[in-house]
């Protein structure tokens, strides 16, 4: 029987890199995404290893179907990919509310309640649990987005001591620019790609597969004995924290 993986926001970008390479190393991955056609495209190019889940991850009503699909089978490896840069208005005390309700839901909750709905069954030991953060949470800059990435460390702190005993680790991937995704779609600019740029050491954007690489080191021999750490995979833009 082959190994079982999921990754939140699985259908496009560092999700889907991630799952892609799940499959490479023989795992049967479960994508979960809110767009079954974008869902069903990413099942496609990943191969016959995947199968996807169509569910909003910060719904606590929805996570049960979530549930469905791994069955009783243990979860080898568990992504917390799912979440999004979130604009909002400030004007108004019911907008801020709004504003960081909506990033604390797209990248809070989403890991939070995938995970505790998840944990009884993760492989015990050998499991792993990876968060997806961002650069924005070491150095500001995103208003309530980084506020909401910040938290995830804190959470994923707290994962590492509570499953630590159980062979389970909980770490973080901290990714710096990456442009093949959905994730500026709409909002970055020539201007804002080159400032980007610019800011690593590296000059260059990072690409959605070394993401994946990050956590394949993670889900590997080589990651057992890496637990409750922030992973920084951001070209140098922000240095050792
Ligand atoms: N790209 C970057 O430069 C960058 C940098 C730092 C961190 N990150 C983080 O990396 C992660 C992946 O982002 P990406 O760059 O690959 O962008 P992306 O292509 O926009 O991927 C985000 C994925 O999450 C899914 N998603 C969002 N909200 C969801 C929800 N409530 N329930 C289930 N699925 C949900 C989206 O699919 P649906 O809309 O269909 O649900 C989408 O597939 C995100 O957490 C992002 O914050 C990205």
């Amino acid at each position: 029987m082959s190994k079982l993986a999921l990754v939140t926001g699985g259908g496009t970008g560092i999700g889907r890199s991630t799952a892609g390479m799940l499959a490479e190393e023989g795992y049967h991955v479960v994508i979960v995404g809110r767009r079954p056609d974008v869902l069903a495209d990413a099942v496609k190019w990943i191969g016959p290893q995947a199968s996807a889940v169509t569910a909003d991850a910060s719904d606590p009503a929805q996570i049960p179907t979530v549930l469905e699909a791994i069955g009783d089978r243990p979860l080898d490896v568990l992504v917390n990919n799912a979440g999004a840069f979130i604009p909002g208005t400030d004007s108004t005390l019911d907008n801020v509310a709004e504003h960081w309700r909506a990033n604390f839901d797209s990248n809070v909750l989403t890991a939070v309640l995938t995970t505790t709905a998840l944990i009884p069954f993760m492989r015990r030991p050998g499991g792993r649990i990876i968060l997806t953060s961002s650069i924005a949470a070491q150095r500001g800059g995103g208003g309530p987005y980084s506020a909401a990435k910040s938290a995830l460390h804190g959470y994923a702190m707290d994962l590492a001591v509570e499953l630590g005993e159980a062979g389970i680790t909980a770490n973080v991937i901290s990714p710096g620019y990456v442009a093949d995704s959905e994730f500026f779609l709409g909002r970055n600019t020539p201007e804002g790609h080159q400032k980007r740029v610019d800011a690593t050491l590296v000059k260059r954007p990072g690409e959605s597969r070394e993401i994946a690489e990050a956590v394949r080191w993670l889900i590997g021999p080589g990651g057992g004995f890496v637990t409750g750490q922030i992973i920084n995979v951001n070209g140098g833009t922000v240095l050792g924290r």
